[in-house]
């Protein structure tokens, strides 16, 4: 399709509140009551970290069921912020599967530990600190145990460089999940060049020819307004 309009501009508030209720709704029967998660986007609201960067409590059970589903153990999260979707991860998995959480702020790191503590997975969660890239390109794909899902929520500029990491570190069969695919449109507005915008449309454009991977994005709509996720499985 060729893209020629400004789709931002054509969403109204109206059809947020209608997504954020839908949402509600839809959880008021499938999400149990969760004083623990509430408690860490307290807290990381308190810090004064970007909490409305979280992913929505619907996402963070989505990737919790993945988990489950997928019997995964061995996780990689490039980009954590509070850790509220390292949390929902971690739960997922067995005694000996382990969440790496890569994030860059020294800040962040301390409130994940904080956050992972006081939901009583300090066992579970590894946060390393520093540049996420450098974390990466510094580890080595282990034979013992490759990890089978990774999940990029990062500086959106270096998408492509996250995923190319990603997939030699992740098993064959595993995942790669990507945050912030559909961002209200605002990749098929030609107008835009934000490096965030550019970087979501270089990973689309690399993916394309990429022979290792098949993928898709899956749009979304809900307390998070419209986005989506982008979902790679290594063949
Ligand atoms: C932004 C980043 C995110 O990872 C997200 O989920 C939502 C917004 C941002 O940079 O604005
Ligand atoms: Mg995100």
């Amino acid at each position: 399709m060729a893209p020629n309009h400004a789709p931002t501009a054509l969403i109204s508030p109206e059809l947020y509140d209608l997504w954020a209720h839908s949402d509600c709704y839809h959880c008021s029967f499938l999400l149990k009551p969760d004083p623990v998660l509430d408690a860490v986007m307290e807290n990381t609201k308190a810090k004064g970290v970007e909490s409305e960067q979280a992913v929505s409590p619907a996402q963070g059970k989505f990737m919790h069921l993945l988990m489950l589903s997928m019997g995964a153990k061995h996780v990689l999260e490039v980009g954590s912020l509070g850790g509220y979707s390292a949390i929902w991860m971690a739960r997922a998995l067995p005694d000996n599967g382990k969440v790496i959480a890569l994030e860059l702020e020294e800040l962040h790191a301390k409130l994940i530990e904080e956050n992972v503590a006081n939901a009583g997975l300090s066992s579970k969660v590894k946060v390393i600190v520093g540049d996420a890239l450098e974390s990466m390109q510094r580890m080595d794909p282990d034979p013992a145990a490759p990890f089978d899902f990774v999940f990029i929520d990062a500086d959106k500029k270096n998408n492509v460089n996250y995923f190319v990491q990603a997939k030699r570190l992740l098993r064959k069969g595993g995942v790669i999940m990507v945050d912030n695919f559909g961002r209200r449109g605002r990749l098929v507005d030609p107008d835009n060049h934000e490096p965030s915008i550019e970087g979501t449309r270089n990973l689309l454009r690399h993916i394309k020819d990429d022979p290792e991977v098949e993928a898709v994005t899956v749009h979304t709509v809900g307390e998070k307004g419209y986005d989506g996720f982008l979902f790679a499985v290594r063949k």
